[in-house]
């Protein structure tokens, strides 16, 4: 009786080390969410073209492990959002989820990640408090506020007096709102009206009338990537333009994805933001370049935050030896710091957001394309949200 006890310990040990050893050469996976449908396609056509690129560029094995990307479409829908996160955590087992084109489906899935003690990568939605839901989620796109706060410096020393705030009503947009209005009062800057428009379906006309009656030397507006096109047709419509109304913002307005096809109303528009397809450095021409082959369009912000998420995955992956469970990844995660197609980056070992250069921009026509043109830079930005909290 005795003996046989100790065989099966034995064989229990075998197969523990057996498990084991398979377990070290199963695939990370990688549960990608992402809006491949909806108003917020833009972004998930985006993100999901700047993660094949990474791989197609760097393989698809990190430290002898195969890297394995489970594509979802949330819609932007959170409820979507939570389902989908909790199908991959528990029936595919994955090691991070990523992707969350907008802030309330990377909320849906922080406690996810907290219980499934699993990586949340935020490569899109830019609500400042979103990395404080949980101690697994990094993010590689970009706070509202680190743009805003550094607009409203500017827009104060360019003789800009009196601005509209414009933003779409949810988090990113009040993040927005706030930040900028904040520092340009600060500034000696007036605000002399807050519009808040719907995300979902936004008509802007009555919104920009109301703007247009303030008579402001400037709108500032925020909507979320992919809505820029019609703010613009909008805004020319109803002859803002004309009356000498100058558009900036957070760079949004302007993405890349929509800004070959805004028409020349939007010349002059001046933004604050991390991306621009323009930006002169050499790893940013190859990023280009190699992503309009691999596509038929132009790179926008989204596409690097899809891009950068991959290179911390890997990375990541790298320094720990392939090992992937929430608790050692993120720790490999803190502190990274690399040069992105953006400029260079790093993850606050604090914070676990990210670090970032934040340039002002100009549309510009080059060889007779539009493109945000960058004219200043303001150098390693943290989130000022979480840096004022300390
Ligand atoms: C967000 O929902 O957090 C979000 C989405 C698109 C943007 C910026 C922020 O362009």
């Amino acid at each position: 009786m005795r003996r046989l006890t100790a065989l099966k310990a034995a064989l229990a040990v075998g197969l523990l080390g057996l498990t084991s050893a398979a377990w070290a050469q199963d695939p990370v996976k990688i549960g990608l969410i992402l809006p491949m449908t909806g108003q917020q396609a833009s972004t998930g056509k985006q993100i999901k073209a700047g993660v094949d690129l990474y791989i197609k560029e760097h393989g698809d094995t990190v430290a002898g492990r195969k890297i394995e990307v489970i594509l979802k479409d949330d819609a932007a829908v959170p409820d979507n959002t939570k389902r989908l996160a909790q199908e991959l955590i528990v029936n595919d087992k994955v090691s991070v989820i990523a992707g969350f084109g907008v802030t309330p489906a990377a909320l849906a899935a922080a406690p996810l990640a907290t219980e499934g003690k699993v990586i949340e990568l935020v490569m899109a939605a830019g609500t400042s408090i979103i990395t404080e839901r949980s101690p697994y989620i990094a993010r590689t796109s970009f706070t509202l506020a680190q743009s805003s706060v550094p607009l409203a410096d500017w827009a104060a020393k360019n003789g800009i007096k009196k601005v509209v705030t414009m933003v779409s009503d949810y988090a990113p947009g009040h993040d927005a709102e706030k930040s900028f209005s904040d520092r340009f009062k600060e500034a000696g800057g007036e605000v002399i009206e807050a519009i808040r428009f719907p995300l979902a379906n936004p008509d802007f006309a009555p919104f920009l009338q109301r703007a247009a009656d303030a008579k402001p030397d400037a709108i500032m507006v925020f909507v979320p990537s992919g809505q820029g096109g019609t703010f613009m047709k909008q805004f020319t419509e109803r002859g803002l333009d004309k009356a000498g109304i100058k558009v900036i913002g957070p760079g949004d307005v302007t993405d890349d994805d929509l800004l070959p096809a805004m028409g020349d109303a939007v010349l002059g528009a001046v933004t604050a933001h991390f991306y621009s397809a323009d930006h002169p450095s050499a790893k940013n021409q190859a990023y280009v370049e190699a992503f309009k082959k691999a596509n038929n369009f132009r790179p926008n912000f989204m596409s690097v935050g899809g891009y950068d998420g991959m290179h911390l995955i890997y990375e990541a992956l790298k320094k720990t030896g392939g090992k992937a469970d929430g608790d050692t990844l993120i720790a490999a995660m803190k502190g990274m710091s690399w040069e992105s197609p953006r400029g260079p980056i790093s993850i606050d070992p604090e914070t676990r957001d990210i670090i970032q250069n934040v340039y002002m921009r100009k549309v510009e026509k080059k060889a007779g394309e539009l493109y945000n043109v960058e004219f200043a830079t303001f150098e390693g930005i943290k989130d000022p949200v979480k840096a004022a909290k300390k």
